[in-house]
């Protein structure tokens, strides 16, 4: 079945079972925070097998100069099939060449990353979230 990528925001239950299948730390028990994740994002790039969502990367930006890639995970009966490069790629399409992506990567992405996507490291600084983000958040 051909993977299509598109722009269309998905639905918040589907982002839910998308991320909870992937095992990727976001607030999964609450629906109206990851609503709000997918709504106040400024561009939701999804993945979609047979109408069924299958991979997406949420960031925020300002299509000119940074681009913040918040969430990307793909289900696992998917993964290495080149939907994760598909949708780093679409995103930096669609945010432009002038615009800087930055990302905070999980231990287990960090080849794909660094070996696959040819990020390159720098330094970050955080000031970290104070809501009790549930057993699979980070
Ligand atoms: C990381 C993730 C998005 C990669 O998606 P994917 O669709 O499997 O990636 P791709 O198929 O496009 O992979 C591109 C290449 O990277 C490799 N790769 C993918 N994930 C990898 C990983 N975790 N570690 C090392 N290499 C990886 C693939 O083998 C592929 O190599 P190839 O071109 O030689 O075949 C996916 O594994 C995932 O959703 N993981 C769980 C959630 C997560 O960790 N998200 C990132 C949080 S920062």
């Amino acid at each position: 079945m051909p993977i299509e990528i598109m722009t269309r925001r998905p639905e918040t239950w589907e982002v839910i079972r998308l991320y909870r299948a992937a095992g990727l730390r976001r607030a999964t028990h609450d629906p109206e925070m990851i609503a709000r994740m997918i709504t106040g994002a400024s561009l939701v790039v999804s993945a979609r097998s047979d109408g069924h969502l299958v991979g997406l990367a949420r960031s925020i930006t300002d299509f000119c100069h940074s681009c913040y890639l918040a969430d990307l995970a793909v289900d696992p009966c998917f993964q290495k099939q080149g939907i994760g490069r598909s949708l780093v790629l679409r995103t930096k399409h669609e945010v432009g060449g002038t615009t800087q992506l930055f990302l905070l990567s999980a231990a287990t992405a960090e080849t794909f990353y660094t070996r696959f996507m040819e990020l390159t490291p720098e330094t970050c600084f955080q000031i970290a979230r104070t809501y009790p983000a549930g057993p699979q958040a980070g």
